[in-house]
């Protein structure tokens, strides 16, 4: 069996596998391991400014000569940060968190320095208006998917309602693959790759805390929740979790609206640099963002319901190869079924 689609081809890489942008953790030091290894790694530069965007591209570079990407979520103004992206030679952008009309400078301007525009949606009327504007390949995200959420429909009925509706525009699917049997179901499905972000986010090389690491592992697939707690700096914006000590005490609390919630606007601890973490911010825990234990566990711990599939850390690589080995063994004895 071989696993390669159209789209691995156009964008170079040897799996049809690309290691989601998972926010803070999607550092150079995992998107390059995942690309080494054959799959597509991504970065993110969401809000990041210039000198710290130049670094990401500059430390990634001495780490891989492979294809990777960039995310940028577009929930406010990130034109100053795909300018930066595209100096520095991003050839594949990703966005989350927008509908495009056609002429939308985000995507003319990624199309005129050459480079390829993906797009995460969530329903075939979304991937539609997607392709019209320009998009090049779409996301197919489903609800089971950890982080923010666009859509409401699982991955199961949307992948081929979003195969339908744009073929022959590449398809990737995201949300719930936690092993090369769902990397396999999703191609059988019609996408032509698989968006792990869960899975890598629990990678050797991800820079996750260690606390949000621990809880993760020991998740199974009905401890994550559905909610837009999360709201400091990007208000109404749904994502899953992981279910931690601030959501059960709103919970307990009768679940009031923003702004009446327990402990609303607290510290609950440190960044590395010192600056106070308040509480229902956006931010994840991640080893360079957070020192204690306890205002980790309070934060958002992005994950999605692929968790309860992933039971231990490994190296990028390892992910990459066992998902190959995985989906290959389910795609053939599927075979001779
Ligand atoms: C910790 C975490 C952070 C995320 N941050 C981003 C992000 O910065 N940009 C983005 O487009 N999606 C982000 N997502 C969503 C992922 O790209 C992807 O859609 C999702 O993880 C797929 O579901 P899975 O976790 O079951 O693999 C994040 C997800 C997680 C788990």
């Amino acid at each position: 069996v071989g696993l390669k689609t159209p789209l691995c081809q156009r964008l170079g890489i040897e799996f049809p596998i690309i290691q989601a942008p998972i926010g803070g953790a999607a550092a150079p030091e995992l998107a390059a391991a995942a690309s080494e290894a054959g799959a597509l790694g991504m970065l993110t530069a969401t809000g990041g400014d210039d000198n710290s965007i130049r670094q990401r591209f500059a430390s990634m570079r001495a780490l891989t000569t492979r294809p990777f990407g960039v995310n940028l979520i577009l929930h406010n103004e990130q034109r100053v940060q795909l300018e930066t992206c595209l100096a520095e030679g991003a050839r594949i952008v990703s966005y989350h968190w927008r509908r495009f009309e056609p002429g939308d400078p985000y995507i003319e301007e990624v199309h005129a320095a050459g480079a390829l525009v993906l797009l995460t949606i969530g329903s075939a009327d979304d991937a539609r208006r997607a392709v019209d504007a320009g998009v090049d390949v779409v996301v197919a995200q489903g609800f089971e998917a950890g982080g923010h959420v666009w859509g409401s429909v699982g991955s199961l009925p949307l992948i081929p309602a979003v195969v339908d509706a744009v073929s022959p525009v590449p398809v990737v699917a995201a949300g719930g693959i936690g092993d090369g049997r769902g990397l396999a179901a999703v191609l059988v499905l019609g996408a032509q790759a698989g968006w792990l972000g869960t899975r890598f986010l629990l990678a050797d090389e991800s820079p996750v805390h260690p606390k949000h690491a621990q809880l993760a592992l020991a998740a199974t697939e009905t401890d994550t929740v559905y909610s837009s707690l999360f709201d400091g700096d990007w208000p109404g914006a749904p994502h899953r979790t992981l279910m931690n000590s601030t959501y059960r005490a709103w919970v307990g609390a009768g679940s009031p609206p923003s702004g009446q919630r327990p402990g609303e606007g607290e510290a609950i601890g440190h960044t590395v640099e010192g600056r106070v973490i308040l509480r229902y911010n956006v931010n994840h825990p991640t080893v360079t963002r957070v020192v204690e234990d306890d205002a980790a566990e309070a934060m958002a711990l992005y994950a999605g319901q692929s968790v309860g599939l992933i039971h231990e850390r490994k190296p990028a690589r390892r992910i990459v190869q066992d998902l190959v080995t995985e989906a290959e063994i389910a795609l053939k004895a599927m075979a001779v079924a």
